[in-house]
């Protein structure tokens, strides 16, 4: 057996790299001529994806309260159809099935309920919801009206990502039994955060956005979704602190959020420790996870420092190549391109428009979405009390 085959051989059986190649990353695109028609909410993100290049979709409407971003995504998604505001969508727009949602982050489980209850299926934008009583309205809202909800979490489809996914399912990295997961995302010069107000911590009259301030545990699922993306499991229990400063980004905010940076500790389901960060005050930038089994450990690139490396236990580390994802046929040929975070939002895209042909529920769906969501809302107020352990309650299914 070569090296490089070596590698893979591990625990439940015998997995070369044209077998962990040949994996599929997700069902294939169905082939039919049905047409979805997606209306869509939100165009700053929103604009990133390429849901109008899919054959069985069709952006018929699009809407933001700015006028210069709502013909940014008519011409993007080349739609002839655009709303000064989501509300009059809803209420004009007689032909949608459904919708994709890239408000701000406190606006999503609110245009969820009122696009389910026009009976239309939705995709929305991370974060899942911010408060624990919008995660049992989410699941609520999606229970009663039984259409199909799906979290567009990035992490999901980063390559790294979908490598664990598969090394965790083929059993060559054996028991996971610790992960790290790091999103990092710093807010850059602290003194152009108080002065630039072109910067996304700004609405366009100059007032202070969404973004200005938020506690970096509540916007967890970018960590989160590298766990309950890859062995599924739930997280239980957190214990969390933080660390902040005096700037106004801290000492005036809507939130009364303290924090820059948050670390926690949480356990699994399975009693798995998991160690996650989310910063906003560091130099460092970016998502991935390390994870670590009985069989091996899997590492995501630490900005460019080193590539992806996989180490078998008792061997040495060795770079990751891998496969080319975008050949896989979940992705309709008119799609595969490169796209953002990781490349991940052609993935998101597709998955999202082939599970509504497929009449099937897409990846991501609203308990996922919970459980990528609701530990990190946990977190925050363990790191408030000092870092004391608490129980982190379940949204899933009864
Ligand atoms: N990697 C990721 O998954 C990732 C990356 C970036 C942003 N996001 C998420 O995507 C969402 C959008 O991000 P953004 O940077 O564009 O935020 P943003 O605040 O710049 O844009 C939100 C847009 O929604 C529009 N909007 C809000 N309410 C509306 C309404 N009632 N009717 C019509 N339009 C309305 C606003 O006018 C605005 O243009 C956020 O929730 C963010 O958390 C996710």
């Amino acid at each position: 057996m070569r090296r490089r085959e070596m590698l893979y051989a591990a625990g439940g059986g015998l997995l070369s790299p044209a077998s962990l190649a040949a994996m599929q990353v997700g069902r294939a695109a169905p082939s039919s001529s049905k047409k979805i028609r997606l209306g869509i909410v939100g165009g700053g993100f929103g604009t990133q994806f390429s849901f109008h290049e899919h054959p069985n979709c069709t952006v018929t409407a699009v809407t933001d309260l700015r006028a210069d971003r709502r013909a940014r995504m008519q011409q993007v998604f080349r739609c002839d159809t655009a709303y000064p505001s989501y509300e009059e969508m809803l209420k004009q727009e007689k032909r949608l099935d459904a919708v994709a949602i890239f408000s701000g982050a406190l606006d999503h489980v609110k245009h969820v309920e009122a696009a389910m209850n026009r009976g239309l299926h939705v995709y929305c934008a991370v974060p899942t919801c911010q408060t624990l009583d919008e995660a049992a309205r989410l699941k609520s809202v999606v229970e009663r009206t039984g259409l199909k909800y799906m979290l567009g979490e990035t992490s999901y489809y980063r390559p790294g990502c979908i490598h664990a996914r598969h090394l965790h399912d083929s059993g060559a990295l054996g028991e996971i039994f610790y992960s790290e997961i790091n999103y990092y995302h710093d807010r850059g010069d602290l003194g152009e955060l108080v002065e630039n107000k072109k910067t996304r911590f700004y609405e366009p009259d100059g007032s202070r956005s969404w973004r200005w301030g938020l506690a970096p545990m509540q916007y967890p699922t970018h960590c989160l979704g590298f766990v309950v993306g890859v062995t599924r499991e739930r997280i239980r229990s957190v214990s969390a602190l933080g660390w902040g400063s005096q700037h106004p980004y801290l000492t005036e905010n809507r939130y009364k959020n303290p924090y820059w940076n948050e670390s926690a500790l949480m356990e699994t389901d399975k009693g798995h420790m998991v160690r996650c960060n989310v910063f906003w005050l560091v130099g460092e930038d970016g998502e991935r996870a390390n994870w670590y089994g009985s069989n091996g450990t899997l590492y995501m690139a630490n900005t460019g420092r080193h590539g992806d490396l996989f180490q078998k236990r008792l061997s040495k580390a060795e770079a990751v190549k891998y496969p080319d994802y975008l050949q896989d046929k979940m992705i309709p040929p008119s799609m595969r391109h490169a796209s953002g975070h990781g490349g991940s939002h052609v993935f998101l895209s597709a998955e999202f428009i082939n599970a509504l042909v497929e009449d099937r529920k897409p990846v991501i769906d609203v308990y996922d979405a919970l459980a990528m969501m609701v530990p990190g809302i946990i977190a925050h107020q363990s790191a408030l009390k000092g870092g004391e352990r608490m129980k982190v309650p379940s949204f899933d299914k009864a």
